[in-house]
């Protein structure tokens, strides 16, 4: 029998139009609403036989992901080769290669979206036929954001970011993206959240109560009106003051952006990538320039959302 052809799956990156955060939970996450937005960033995941799994990566700080079993595309193979292992298979492995566009820790959800590639590719690798709803349950199993990675689009997600709905969105939108010359760890950021927040009494001296995260209605009808200036002024992000609490040079980021016209400036998720909206792709390339020339980021992409999810984009055959 030949050996199966390499597969290579697209992945983009994600921004989160809306992110509300509750309390911490008992298992340390924390219930959130949120709005996943697919941009056209994309990592490439190529998957070819091997006899055991291997990694390797290029690109877009390359040298800051992990090798071995902490990475997540390499963790995402064995959980599908163990939700195989049942089909009596035999042994599966995979030599993975990602080429990395997403910055890493940068907010972007790029470790999620190599996992959720790498996911997509063995599927297709080892013939397995799982169904995108099994392979989004192995998904949630290995991040918040991998379940959104493989469905792309524009989605509301719930609990720990796992349940994704998806939203109804007109039009393209057009961002600018603006990266940082540092990372930050999503979990420090969600824990300088919890800090924030109790530090922020009420007049009594007792803590403030969290509220309950919910989806912004306002938001999701500026949405289906496809209208990036009623868009703009709703983005909201929960773990923003966290973020630039941790990287106050953010700050000195989001004003740039404002002044030089974006619609809506937010922190990417965690951070510390900022989010630009511009009214269109023409507007983006402007703004674009403008951040460079103002010195407030390490680099920028002007990009463009809804992107799809994961996707395969080459199975060759032999030559
Ligand atoms: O799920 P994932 O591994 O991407 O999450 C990384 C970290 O981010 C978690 O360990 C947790 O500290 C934090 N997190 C959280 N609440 C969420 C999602 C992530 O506290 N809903």
């Amino acid at each position: 029998m030949t050996a199966a052809p390499p597969v290579t799956v697209r992945v983009p990156a994600k921004v989160n139009l809306q992110l509300a955060v509750g309390p911490p939970r008992p298992d340390g996450y924390h219930d959130l609403v949120t709005v996943f937005h697919a941009v056209s960033l994309f990592d490439e995941v190529t998957v070819s036989p091997a006899d055991r799994t291997t990694v390797q990566v290029t690109g877009e700080g390359a040298d800051a992901v992990p090798r071995g079993s902490a990475n997540l595309a390499v963790k995402a193979v064995t959980a599908l080769e163990r939700a195989l292992r049942p089909r009596g298979r035999g042994k599966l492995a995979a030599a993975v290669s990602i080429r990395k566009r997403i910055p890493v820790a940068a907010g972007l959800a790029g470790g999620s979206a190599d996992a959720a590639a790498a996911l997509l590719a063995c599927n297709e690798l080892w013939r397995a036929g799982l169904s995108v709803a099994e392979l989004s349950d192995i998904a949630a199993g290995l991040g918040s954001d991998v379940p959104f990675a493989l469905a792309g689009g524009t989605a509301i997600g719930q609990g720990r970011g796992e349940l994704l709905t998806t939203a109804l969105v007109a039009g393209t939108y057009h961002w600018v993206l603006a990266f940082a010359a540092g990372a930050l760890a999503t979990p420090e950021v969600y824990a300088a959240c919890d800090r924030l927040r109790a530090g922020r009494g009420t007049s009594s001296g007792a803590a403030r109560r969290v509220p309950e995260p919910a989806p912004s209605t306002a938001l999701m009808a500026a949405l289906r009106s496809g209208d990036a200036a009623a868009v703009g002024p709703l983005l909201a992000n929960d773990l923003q003051p966290a973020a630039v609490s941790l990287m106050p040079e953010l700050r000195r980021t989001l004003t740039a952006g404002r002044e030089h016209g974006a619609l809506g400036a937010i922190v990417s998720g965690s951070g510390p990538t900022c989010a630009f909206l511009a009214a269109d792709a023409r507007a983006a390339r402007e703004l674009a320039v403008s951040l460079t020339g103002a010195g407030v980021c390490r680099s920028v992409a002007a990009t463009s959302g809804p992107a799809p999810g994961a996707a395969i984009t080459a199975s060759q055959g032999p030559a």
